[in-house]
């Protein structure tokens, strides 16, 4: 492993004019129109995707806009669960992912024979699951949460219920903090959000006396212990915005970066570095190209299908979730 030491850290100052656009973002855009498509696209996309989408977000505002969105097609690029979660609320639409192989190790670590499982041998347990989980897991829960409204969802749920918490045991260990519930925690993680160190984030604000640091509830407890605010993407937009500081470390995935830049073109931002990096991307989301998403309004595939079945039990708790996280 290189030492952090030898690490630099990312500096993105202020914004310069957006580069018009190129031949494929064009091709892309005319494609979009031909097929009455809309293009959502999470915080986390490369820039060049994050320039043409119709909206950009986290994973909460991302499923109000699948919602209510009428385009007749959908093209999503981020996770799978995130289009798989656009099916599920909007069924009558065809969800186009780029790549299909873009998941997330939240998602892999909690299979939903094992968690039907631990249901069976612990009944009674109110299961709330981050949305970063597949639909057959969703099926089994009884609420879904985000992490721009996991506190407002978990003090919904009557005291007397115990919780448990799947599959981010760091999202759980937060929210479990900020609303005192107890909570049983499922023991997943996000690879990339724990390859944060407070380590290499001291070093940084060594380098940048002053730049607050905003992290994502993702992190391990020791890294969300230094932040000044802990925060799910869309919510670390606003605090960036409203902070006087002119300087802000962000420890989330890179993507995020553009989308800090585009909003609020005036500040510098630092990439928050790990131990081995100066920026830590997620393969999964990186995963979306420009050629693949041509390809997918060119090809109309790959799209997420789903069994009618599994869809109505996934949209249960989903639908709770919006209702919920709305009032
Ligand atoms: P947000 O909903 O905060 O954008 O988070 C999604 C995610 O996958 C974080 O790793
Ligand atoms: Fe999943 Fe982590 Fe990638 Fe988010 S950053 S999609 S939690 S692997």
């Amino acid at each position: 492993m290189i030492p952090t030491t030898d690490i630099q850290p990312a500096v993105f100052s202020p914004a310069d004019q957006e580069e018009p656009l190129n031949a494929l973002q064009k091709e892309i855009l005319e494609l979009k129109a031909e097929r009455n498509a809309v293009i959502l696209a999470h915080n986390y996309q490369d820039a060049a995707i994050q320039r043409i989408a119709d909206y950009l977000g986290d994973s909460l505002g991302l499923a109000y806009e699948a919602a209510k969105t009428d385009a007749d097609v959908i093209l999503f690029c981020g996770v799978h669960f995130m289009a798989e979660t656009a099916k599920i609320v909007n069924p009558g639409k065809t969800v186009l992912l780029p790549d299909l192989e873009a998941g997330c190790s939240l998602s892999d670590s909690c299979p939903p024979e094992k968690l039907e499982r631990y249901q069976k041998a612990n009944p009674n347990l109110y299961t709330v699951a981050y949305i970063n989980c597949s639909a057959a897991v969703k099926a089994l829960s009884d609420v879904i949460c985000t992490s721009g409204n996991a506190m407002k969802i978990v003090e919904r749920i009557p005291e007397d219920r115990e919780i448990l918490f799947v599959p981010d045991q760091n999202l759980g260990s937060w929210v479990a903090r900020q609303t005192g519930r107890k909570m049983r925690l499922w023991p997943g993680s996000c690879y990339a959000h724990v390859l944060f160190t407070v380590q290499a984030l001291e070093k940084v604000k060594a380098q940048f006396p002053g730049a607050p640091v905003v992290a994502h509830p993702e992190c391990t407890e020791a890294v969300r212990d230094l932040a000044d605010e802990v925060c799910s993407t869309e919510k670390m937009v606003h605090f960036c915005k409203t902070t006087p500081a002119d300087t802000i470390i962000v420890a989330t995935e890179s993507g995020m970066i553009h989308r800090l830049r585009r909003d609020i073109p005036n500040k510098t931002f630092v990439a928050g570095p790990t131990d081995r990096c100066a920026c830590n991307d997620c393969r999964y989301m990186k995963l979306n190209t420009l050629q693949k998403m041509r390809d997918a309004l060119l090809n109309m595939q790959p799209a997420i299908e789903m069994d009618e079945t599994l869809r109505e039990a996934a949209s249960k708790p989903i639908l709770r979730m919006l209702d919920w996280s709305r009032s």
